[in-house]
């Protein structure tokens, strides 16, 4: 062999050796990072579980803090708020009302028309608008010749004017067409068609409303647009889910929302209401408003995501529960923790990821698209990643390892909803458990039906599971027999045209 015929030898046995330790490396690296990524994943596990004893302790808490909410103003993180809604639509109500509900980004308009018969809505139509965004996250930057809240409840009222005339209806009897008015915030009532807003969540902020009666903004701006229309039942979506369910099945104790936002409401005996001593009510019942969004306990299974994402959002150490739980915040979790996976672990590659960087660039419906993919090769996961966050040629492996963080984000959301669920049925004492007494119940337990309504819920298969088996793994299969989930649709809405129905009765 020649000098130089060696030397190639020699160079390219370097070559070789250096391609070979280079693709070793690049292995090791990558088993590393997938390690870390898998450390991660363990960790969220870990932080997130939620054995059936650690719910049961949700539970506990629950009851214990509605009753401190009962107790007095203040007593707990929970608001308990008194609606005045004492007597619930039974299947007895005729004549023709209207619904506006405000909860989200759209708000729909609607017409009931309730018959003779027992249970008959005759007809019942439904408009749905967006709102423009600016009037419901902003102050005034944009040039409006009215404050913004002003802007805001004349635009609806211009909207609620139009559906009525293109209806073509008359009113509801004698003098004006009476409504229903949804609004999906928390408000502190003294009566049933009035009410003072506490406090904006799900992202909403509309200056000058705060500490102002929301029914009254409304009616002034209907008066302005030439509307005749009074407002005769200021609720939260929950008291018209309840309302709905009420109308159609009497068992009905409670009502849940799981959707954008979260909460639930539930029917109290007013000796109960110890913060409003003497409160008369003909049922000797009211319907209280939990505002469980802002539920909080030592129990709920927080993991570092939750942390970072709620010291990052507008309202800190605010609506803990719902931030845990609802639409808004269970795809900024899963997307917080594949951004800490993206870039601790390299879960993407190098490449970067910039949507990903993005908070609530990761919604939740496409965390339920991802986490119900049937496909074997994950296409519904590769083409979320791909559209929604431009994260592209994304192997199976790691596609798994997106669902699983999906599946555990979303499961402890729908175990904790359970928790509280099952909460307000031990606080009425229909849990089997005696109550706050304690002591098992003897006889067959009664039946109790829960409405709930909301995306999550509704629409998202696997969550539905997750809490239903939840609720039985906590009461027990026995117990869990005598207690009905009930989905209602539109009760938000035609739940409170139907409680406008009530009142005049
Ligand atoms: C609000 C509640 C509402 C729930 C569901 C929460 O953010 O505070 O009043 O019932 O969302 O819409």
């Amino acid at each position: 062999m020649g000098r130089a015929a060696a030397a190639a030898a020699v160079g390219g046995a370097v070559a070789a050796c250096a391609v070979a330790t280079w693709l070793v490396g690049r292995r090791v690296r990558r088993r590393r990072r997938w390690g870390r990524a898998a450390a991660a994943l363990r960790e969220l596990e870990g932080g997130a579980a939620t054995s059936t004893a650690r719910l049961r302790q949700v539970v506990d808490a629950m009851a214990v803090e509605m009753h401190a909410g009962l107790a007095s103003d203040g007593g707990s993180k929970l608001k308990m708020l008194l609606t005045f809604v004492d007597s619930l639509p039974d299947g007895s109500e005729k004549g023709t009302f209207y619904g506006l509900d405000l909860g989200g980004t759209n708000f729909r308009v609607l017409r009931v028309e309730l018959g003779e018969t027992k249970s008959a809505i005759v007809d019942s139509r439904v408009e749905t608008q967006p709102i423009p965004r600016v009037l419901l996250s902003g102050s005034n930057e944009v040039d409006f010749p009215l404050p913004i809240f002003l802007e805001l409840f004349e635009f609806i009222a211009r909207a609620v004017k139009a559906f009525v005339e293109k209806e073509g209806k008359g009113d509801s009897g004698d003098g004006p067409r009476r409504l229903g008015f949804t609004f999906s915030f928390p408000v502190h009532q003294k009566s049933v068609s009035s009410g003072i807003l506490i406090k904006w969540s799900k992202g909403f902020a509309v200056e000058g409303t705060v500490g102002g009666d929301v029914a009254r903004f409304l009616e002034e701006a209907m008066l302005k647009v030439g509307l005749d229309m009074k407002v005769s039942a200021l609720v939260n979506d929950t008291v018209g889910t309840l309302a709905l369910s009420h109308y159609h099945d009497e068992d009905t104790v409670a009502a849940v929302i799981i959707g954008t936002g979260t909460n639930a409401c539930y029917v109290e005996r007013t000796d109960a209401i110890i913060k409003c001593q003497g409160l008369l009510t003909s049922s000797g019942g009211m319907v209280v408003n939990i505002e469980w969004g802002n539920f909080w306990s030592s129990h709920l299974p927080r993991t570092p995501y939750d942390v970072e994402l709620d010291e990052e959002s507008p309202n800190k150490n605010d609506q803990g529960f719902e931030k845990m739980i609802s639409g808004m915040y269970l795809g900024e979790i899963v997307r917080r923790v594949l951004w800490r996976m993206s870039q601790e672990a390299g879960l993407f590659g190098d490449a970067p990821v910039p949507l990903l960087a993005t908070p609530f660039s990761l919604r939740t419906p496409m965390v339920a698209e991802m986490h119900e993919d049937g496909s074997p090769d994950l296409r519904e996961v590769a083409r979320v990643l791909e559209e929604g966050l431009q994260i592209r040629g994304v192997p199976l492996k790691t596609r798994r390892l997106v669902v699983r963080v999906c599946d555990v984000v979303s499961r402890r959301a729908a175990r904790l909803a359970a928790a509280g669920i099952v909460g307000i049925l031990k606080k009425i004492g229909r849990d089997g458990s005696g109550g706050f007494a304690g002591g098992r119940m003897k006889g067959k337990p009664r039946r109790s039906v829960v409405a709930i309504e909301g995306g999550l819920y509704v629409g998202y298969g696997m969550f539905r599971e997750y809490l239903d088996e939840a609720v039985s793994e906590i009461l027990g299969e026995e117990m869990a027999q005598s207690v009905v989930l009930r989905v209602t649709e539109d009760g938000s809405g035609v739940g409170a045209a139907l409680l406008a129905s009530t009142l005049v009765r």
